[in-house]
């Protein structure tokens, strides 16, 4: 999510602004609309209703001094929205350096920090998410000062940043171009029009084979088997669309593996619940006893009625909320690449999966669209609000199964390749008993 555009966004300031001096006037300077002043407690959540609503990015105004833990998880999970901080003749480097202790453990990647001009060697390594470009206005006493000397001054960028992790897209559009980068289906020309990737990736999406046709007129495309054809090369060297729809191998592949579940079945990231028809009647038999991990609440209040006897909880896949070893087995379906920190997410779900217990995780490598330029149009019409959770990278299996214990059996692993989809999937036990009677026979 590209938040600088968004920024005529509007901020609440946890107190009345007359007590702010020269706050209203630099806010207006970043283009961001002051549309409330103080908003109770309470009252907040629909005063970010009523903000989205009007097509603004909510923000909070606040400084060292209030934004503190309750103030920051009271507003986490809540979509897109950004923190403006206001530095203070008052900061300190220790102040400045519990805040970036205490931003480091935030789970949710949709709180974005901005900061107003101040003096950046208070600061220590903390850069801000979103650059406000305003002059220093207000006079910070930088003396006496320890850095004095190698100060690199309030304006300088920081160095030794550890940044937080960027959303990226896991597509790129190939659109019919007269003179294009690439020559595919029947010898048209395409241009790959995207601001995030560019030959590199398109060359190994192509060395990949994952090139689609977006043959939907939807404004969003929500069925891939139905929306898109893979763009295949024939014997003969051409690129032609396939005749039959994608991702059935892969699907008939996971689902033969989720039928055979056992037991205490975690699935993290459960988002619209594709496998619902399956799940209903595992958990109506007692087969399985299922636990769904969501971070967008919307999901879960949409399917939570359709399945019966399972269980819900709001939360992250970076900060489980089970007890440890509780699981027999955990599921990332395409969550995996949403998990803002794999390492954490991983080493959690190896934490509540018991020994002997499976892991099972399917994602999407990166994917181009042979699209129309209305095509295009129309998705880039799509507003952020939408899909507030996205990508934060397009790992592959061998890279996510890099990151994984070397010990652990991968009992199965389907890498992408030419010929078939852009979904891989692994499959592998956590060294222990063996598994509850029959559970997944691939063990
Ligand atoms: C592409 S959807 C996949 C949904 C479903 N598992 C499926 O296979 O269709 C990714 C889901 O991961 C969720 N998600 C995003 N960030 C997450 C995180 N840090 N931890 C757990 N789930 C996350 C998203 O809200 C979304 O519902």
């Amino acid at each position: 999510m590209d938040l600088q555009p968004a920024l005529t966004c509007a901020v609440v300031a946890p107190l009345p602004l007359a007590l702010w001096p020269g706050q209203l006037q630099r806010l207006r300077k970043a283009r961001i609309r002051v549309v409330a002043s103080h908003v109770a407690a309470e009252d907040f959540d629909p005063w970010l209703a009523l903000v989205r609503q009007a097509g603004l990015l909510p923000g909070a105004l606040c400084s060292l001094v209030t934004c503190d833990l309750p103030w920051l998880v009271a507003r986490q999970g809540k979509g897109p929205m950004i923190v403006v901080l206001e530095p203070l003749e008052t900061d300190t480097r220790d102040n400045w350096q519990a805040f970036v202790n205490l931003i480091a453990g935030l789970i949710d990647p949709h709180m974005r920090f901005a900061a107003l001009p101040g003096p950046l060697c208070l600061r220590g390594d903390w850069r801000p998410d979103v650059h406000l470009d305003l002059p220093l206005i207000r006079h910070f006493p930088c003396d006496p000062c320890t850095l004095s000397g190698s100060c690199p001054g309030p304006l300088a960028p920081t160095q030794g940043l550890r940044p937080r992790p960027q959303p990226v897209s896991n597509q790129f559009d190939l659109v019919e171009a007269a003179t294009g980068q690439i020559e595919l289906v029947d010898g048209r020309q395409y241009h790959c029009d995207s601001e995030q990737w560019g030959m590199p990736e398109v060359q190994t999406a192509v060395g990949r084979g994952q090139l689609y046709l977006d043959q939907s007129t939807k404004a969003r495309l929500d069925d891939f088997a139905e929306d898109l054809r893979l763009i295949e090369r024939t014997p003969s060297g051409q690129w032609q669309p396939s005749a039959t729809p994608p991702f059935a191998a892969e699907e008939a592949e996971l689902r033969s593996i989720l039928c055979e579940l056992l037991g205490i079945v975690v699935d993290i990231g459960v988002g619209p619940l594709r496998y619902l028809d399956m799940l209903a009647p595992m958990i109506a038999t007692g087969a399985i006893r299922y636990l769904g991990i969501e971070p967008d609440l919307r999901h879960l209040l949409a399917i939570a009625p359709h399945l019966p006897g399972a269980v819900w909880a709001q939360g992250y896949g970076e900060a489980l909320p089970l007890p440890d070893a509780c699981a027999d087995a955990v599921l990332m379906l395409r969550s995996v690449n949403h998990l803002h920190d794999l390492d954490a997410g991983l080493a959690q779900a190896a934490r509540v999966l018991r020994p002997g217990g499976q892991l099972l995780l399917v994602d999407n490598v990166t994917f181009g669209l042979l699209r129309t330029t209305d095509q295009r149009a129309r998705a880039h019409a799509i507003p952020v609000s939408v899909t507030p959770f996205e990508h934060f990278r397009n790992d592959d299996a061998s890279e996510v199964l890099a990151r994984l214990p070397q010990d652990w059996p991968v009992l199965r692993q389907r890498s992408v390749q030419p010929g078939g989809s852009n979904q891989w999937l692994l499959l592998l036990r956590k060294p222990g008993p063996v598994p509850l009677g029959g559970q997944s026979g691939v063990g």
